[in-house]
Order: C-alpha cells, then structure tokens, then sequence
C-alpha cells in the first residue's frame, strides 16, 4: 500500500515516463490516441501502463474489454487515489499492455477530492501521483487519458504527469480546449515543476494542407508562449475505422491485420451468398499514422532526455530504433 505521508513528495523519476493527454474538449482524440499508441509501442515490446480518468471510459471500448470481469468501472484506481488501497493495473490487456479502468464509479471521486481540497488546499492533486509512483517504474511509459471539461480530474493528471501531449482538431473549438488546457498547466507547475509539454498532435484530419498545419502551429504557439512542438504526423481522419474500432474493441493495426486477412467481397459473396459486415480498408492508412506517431514520440521523448538529464538505467533503450516500431 503507498505510504500517504510521502504522498507530497513521489520519487520524481518514478513518474518522469508519465505522458498526461489532455485537452478540454471532448472529441479530439484523447482516448483513441492513447489506445493506439500505447498498442503500437506495446507490440513493439515496450512495457505500456493506461491510465483511464473518464467516467464514460471509452478506452474499454477501444481495447474490447467493456463489462467483461476485468472492468471493475474505476473502482480500483478510486480506492486507490483516496488512499485506502495500492493501485493494481489490469495485466495484459494486450502483450505488454496493462490498463487501470476508469468508469461509472470515478463519479464518486470529484466529492471526494472537493472534501480534501478544502482540508489540504492544492497538495491533494498530488494523489494520483503517489498512487502511480510504486507502479510506474514497471513501464517504459505511462499514459493518462484525461477528461473533457473536468478541471479536478485533470489538474490529478497534470500534478502527476512529466509530459502534456495534447490532441487537437483544426477547428475553433479543438484550439480553445487547448488554450484552456494552457492556463491549467501554468497552474498545475507550480505543484509540479517538471511538467512539461511534449507535442501538440493534428487529429482527424480530412487536410494533408499545408495550411492547416500552419494554423494549428500558430495556434499551439499562441496558447505556450511562442512554443510549438506540433508533431509532424497528424492522425488522419478515417470515419469508419473509428466505427470498426469501437465495434470491434480493435486497435488500427489490429483492425489493418483483419484487412489483409478478410477475403475479397466478391470471393465471400461467391462463398456464403452474404459479405456482413467487412473491415475498412482505410484501417491501414490509419495505423501508419499512429505508428509514425509512435516514432515521432520516441524521439522526442529521447531527445528531451538526453538534452535535460543523463539517461539513468532505465532510459529509453537505444537499440529500439523508430523503425522497430511494428504494425
Ligand atoms: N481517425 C479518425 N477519424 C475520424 N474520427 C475518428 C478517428 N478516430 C477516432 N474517431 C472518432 O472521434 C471521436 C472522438 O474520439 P475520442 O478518441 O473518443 O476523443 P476524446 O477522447 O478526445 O473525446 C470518436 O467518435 C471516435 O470514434
Ligand atoms: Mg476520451
């Protein structure tokens, strides 16, 4: 069980892996974001850790495991953020992909943390934290799919997290959610200095426009201060592949193995005398996505390593290289 009287003061590089995704809009991506990535790394041998803030939890429909007995509906990562119980993650949800559920019942938790705000002032937010710093050193990285709109379940987030990845659409909105996500962050430093933000990313794109990419440049360098880390690859925008993948509980690149593997329409016809319903082929395009985003990442993270400490034991090993990331 953590100690809660060095809930203050987590080991900070026990949670230096630990990749906050955050916007305050709902719908830019957030989830399918940290499915597919913590999926692509996971496959390619890299320890991944979910951790899933959302009362809707999306991410069990992503990963196919919604109701079944391994969603407890946040119940653990709850017990755990009041104290009362070490956090467990889900084993293997994929091969090296563990998962803490969120769910119906982190509805309790936002009392919960008011009650405890008010006896503790902003220190409280550190829980998360100490919940993640026995745990985290397990994996090579760590992801927290936050909330849209829910100030206390993200700032848990950010006083926990080394790095904001912030997902955004090209439209108004996706760019206001960030802006507010600026302001949250400047604030969430001042308990958690090393915070840092990691990259802008492009989701959902119809564009490969120059322009639009520009945009969105100006628009993350705006809300950080003149500091534009977009990620070069942006998430194409593939309408039925999000369908297939929450039907089906199926990553990209699972969905874009089922592709290659379905038999040509005309072939099922002649077969069976009906197709149902077949996996898009867009599948494809999209896991090449995430999986150059993956790359982009890996470096990054590298890349901020290298130039702000020396590595210790368990950096980011060199011999991965960006093209062993696998489908
Ligand atoms: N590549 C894509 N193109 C278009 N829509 C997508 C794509 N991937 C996922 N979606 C859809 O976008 C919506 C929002 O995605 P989600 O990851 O749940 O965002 P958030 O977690 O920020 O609310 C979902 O309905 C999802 O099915
Ligand atoms: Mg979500």
């Amino acid at each position: 069980m953590p100690d809660r009287d060095g809930a203050a003061d987590p080991p900070p590089d026990a949670l230096g892996r630990v990749i906050a995704m955050v916007n305050d809009k709902g719908g830019v991506g957030k989830t399918s974001l940290v499915a597919n990535l913590a999926g692509q790394l996971a496959a390619a041998d890299y320890r991944c850790l979910l951790v899933d803030l959302n009362r809707q939890a999306n991410l069990a429909d992503d990963l196919g495991f919604r109701d079944d007995d391994r969603d407890d509906h946040g119940a653990g990562l709850l017990m755990s953020l009041v104290g009362r119980s070490a956090l467990v993650p889900v084993p293997d949800v994929r091969p090296g992909l563990d998962v803490v559920p969120g769910g119906a019942r982190l509805s309790d938790l936002v009392p919960l943390m008011v009650g405890r705000l008010q006896d503790e002032g902003r220190p409280a937010f550190l829980a998360l934290a100490a919940a993640l710093a026995p745990v985290a050193p397990d994996y090579d990285i760590v992801f927290v799919d936050c909330p849209p709109e829910s100030t206390i379940l993200t700032d848990l987030a950010l006083a926990a997290a080394r790095w904001v990845l912030m997902p955004t659409r090209s439209d108004v909105a996706g760019l206001l959610g960030m802006r507010l996500v600026s302001e949250r962050f400047t604030l969430a430093r001042e308990l958690n200095p090393r915070l840092g933000l990691l990259g802008a990313v492009l989701f959902g794109t119809g564009s490969r426009s120059r322009a639009v990419h520009a945009e969105v440049r100006n628009a993350v360098e705006r809300a950080f201060g003149g500091h534009s880390p977009l990620f070069d690859t942006a998430i194409r925008h593939a309408e039925r592949t999000a369908q297939d993948a929450r039907r089906l509980g199926k990553l990209a690149h699972e969905l874009e193995r089922e592709v290659a593997a379905q038999p040509a329409w005309w072939a099922a016809l002649r077969e069976g005398g009906t197709t149902g319903p077949r996996v898009s082929p867009t599948a494809a395009g999209v896991a090449e996505d995430y999986r150059d985003l993956a790359v982009e990442l890996l470096t990054a993270l590298r890349e901020t390593e290298d130039a702000t400490e020396a590595p210790g034991p368990d950096a980011i090993p060199e011999q991965r290289t960006a093209t062993e990331v696998a489908p």
